[in-house]
This record gives C-alpha cells, structure tokens and sequence, in this order.
C-alpha cells in the first residue's frame, strides 16, 4: 500500500472537512485504491483552528517552510482562500516538487497561466476541481469533452448564493437584505457578501471555464461583471408573473475569434432550464460543437461536496500527475 502525504494550506470550512473525509473514507479509499492517505500538516493562522479539526499539534503550522521542507509530502492542498499569499505558496509547493490540488478560485483566475507553466516545468500535477461548481463534475467532463469537441458557449449560474438570495426574493418575496441576512444565517453569505453578490465570485470562475474552453488564459478582468444588489423585487415579481426567473448568470460565448464574458442579472424565461436552479444549486451549460448541449447541475458548494472534489483531485494527481494539465498558450 501506497502512502500519499498530504499538507493542507487553509483549515476552515474546506480545509476540516478534507481531515474529516480522509477520517471517515480513508479506509474505503485505501482497500479500493490501494493508496493511504495521511494528513501531515495543516496550515492556519491560528494553531487552534488546526487542533480543532482533529489534527495533531505537531501537524499544526503557521508556515509554509516545513511543508515545503517535508520529503513525505507528495500533495498540497490549498483551501485558504484569496489572492495572496495562496497563488504564491501554490508556486513554491509546485517548485518545491509537490503536487497542488486547489478549491480556490480566485488565485487560479488570477495566476492560472503561470501556475500551469510552473506545474508543466516541473513535471506536477495542478488540480482545480473544486475551485468551480465544488462537487459538479465539470473539470473532468471539460477533459473529457474538450478531446474532441470546440465549446462555443458556457452559460450557467456558478454562484450559489446569490442564486439562494434571487429564489428567496421570487418565492418568499423577501426583500434583497432580508434575503441577504438570511443567507447569511444558514452559512450560505459571508459577513462581507461583496465577493458574491458583486458577481466577483461568478467572474472568476467563469474566467476558470473560458480558459479551459478557449485553451488560453482570459484573466476575470476580462470579465464584463455586474451583480445582484441593484435588482428590484418588482423586476423579480415582473419576471415570476411572465413565467420565468431573474438569474444572476455567468456566460463566455466564442465570437470572431475571439472570447466574450459576461455576469450580470437576466430574465431566464420559464422555458429554459436554468430558471428551475433553485436556491443554492449551480447549473453550468455547455454548448458543443458535435455533443451539442450538456447541463451539469448540482450543489455548487458546500464543505462536504468540496471536499470530495479535493480528495478526488489528490488520487489523481498521485496517479496521472502532470499528464491532466490544461492545455494553455503561453503555458508550455
Ligand atoms: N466554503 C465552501 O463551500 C467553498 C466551496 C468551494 C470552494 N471554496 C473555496 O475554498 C477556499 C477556502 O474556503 P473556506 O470556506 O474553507 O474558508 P475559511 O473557512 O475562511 O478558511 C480559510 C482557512 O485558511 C487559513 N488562512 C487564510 N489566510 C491565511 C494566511 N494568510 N496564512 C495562513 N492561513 C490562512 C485560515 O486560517 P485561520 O483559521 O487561522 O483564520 C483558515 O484556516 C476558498 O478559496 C473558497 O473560495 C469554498
């Protein structure tokens, strides 16, 4: 049996629940794949919070150095969040020869072409599954689909709180900060909701899917962004009345050549699917040119669903390392 060293960067939400799924699916995974799984460090700010996740005190760190210095660690696993110092540790843990598996989409939009340049020149795995949709998918079936077929549109809705916040103003008829605080209550709104109902979130990972299916790095910038908090319940209510939905909607359509991106609220009439993604489900559609069109819906969030995508991500940067990165201009 093979054991796989992992070295979590980040052990909040994310970061405890790849402890407690290595816990509780260690054992199933092992027996199945031949592969053991251990956690030898945990990154935080503050050492309690990594003890609170029922590591040992001497996995607790607050610097990157003994991870990077460990030879037993095979895998990084970044889920801190935000641009820096993440996009960085990513860097050195892939110059440092470690594999990088990451929920984070920010830093991926933001550094995506040199972080694969860096993987690709050291022979590295750089995994990114659950930095789009959590536990939907898309990554592999981008894989798998981009082999044969051109994507000519991704549309979707990729941000599932802002989607909670519009379902909650059409179906309880709640107003926009009543929706927001109740977001907020059930853990589905950060205390500072800017990231996600600015529409910042939804722009970086369509940022993410634009790249993969143009085969080069847009950067979020590129993205034309407006989010929810202009939206009035009399556009909700008009929208419910002429059977549709207002959504907050994420597109990237190949045009002249060239890549258009987009996030910004729209009426979704009744007819189309993305009008039944309710409260905080993610549905992302892609439009092929010989599978035609293909929806992945499902919970686009959540500790546990990320988690598996992380876990999952780390299998396979051990089996297939650098041989599943992107394909990116000015990456090789
Ligand atoms: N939550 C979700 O459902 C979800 C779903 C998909 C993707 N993601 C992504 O996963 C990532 C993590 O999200 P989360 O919800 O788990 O965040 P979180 O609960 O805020 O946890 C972040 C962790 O990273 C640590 N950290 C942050 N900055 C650090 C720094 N400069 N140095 C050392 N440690 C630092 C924090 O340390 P302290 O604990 O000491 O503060 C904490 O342990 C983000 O990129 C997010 O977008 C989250």
């Amino acid at each position: 049996m093979e054991t796989v060293g992992i070295a979590l960067l980040g052990v909040g939400t994310v970061g405890s629940a790849v402890v407690e799924t290595v816990l509780r699916k260690g054992a199933e995974i092992g027996q199945r794949e031949g592969i053991t799984l251990e956690v030898r460090w945990g990154l935080a700010r503050r050492v309690e919070r990594v003890l609170a996740a029922g590591l040992p005190e001497r996995a607790a760190t607050t610097s990157i150095e003994p991870i990077l210095e460990d030879p037993l660690v095979s895998v990084v696993v970044e889920a801190m969040g935000g641009e820096e110092p993440a996009a960085t540790y990513m860097k050195r843990a892939l110059e440092a020869g470690k594999h990088v598996v990451t929920a984070n989409k920010e830093a991926l939009s933001k550094h995506f072409a040199e972080l694969v340049a860096t993987a690709r020149a050291r022979n590295r795995a750089l995994l990114f599954e659950a930095s789009v949709g959590a536990g939907i998918p898309l990554m592999a079936s981008l894989r798998q689909i981009l082999t044969v077929n051109r994507i000519e549109r991704i549309r979707g809705i990729v941000n599932g709180t802002t989607n909670f916040i519009l379902t909650m103003m059409a179906e309880e008829g709640m107003a926009y900060h009543d929706a927001l605080r109740e977001a907020q209550r059930l853990g589905y709104a950060e205390p500072d909701p800017t990231a996600d109902v600015e529409g910042y979130d939804a722009a970086y990972k369509l940022s993410i899917l634009a790249s993969l299916a143009a085969g080069t790095h847009i950067p979020p910038d590129r993205v034309d962004r407006r989010g929810i908090t202009s939206v009035t319940p009399d556009q909700i209510l008009d929208a419910r009345a002429r059977g549709g939905a207002v959504k907050l909607i994420a597109e990237a359509v190949a045009r002249n050549g060239g890549w258009e991106l987009r996030v910004q609220p729209v009426f979704v009439p009744g007819s189309d699917l993305l009008a039944h993604v309710r409260r905080n489900l993610n549905a992302i559609e892609l439009t092929c040119d010989r599978v035609g069109s293909i929806v992945l819906y499902g919970p686009g969030a959540g500790p546990a669903p990320t988690a598996a995508a992380l876990v999952a991500d780390v299998l396979d940067a051990v089996r297939f390392g650098a041989a599943l990165l992107p394909k990116l201009k000015g990456a090789s």
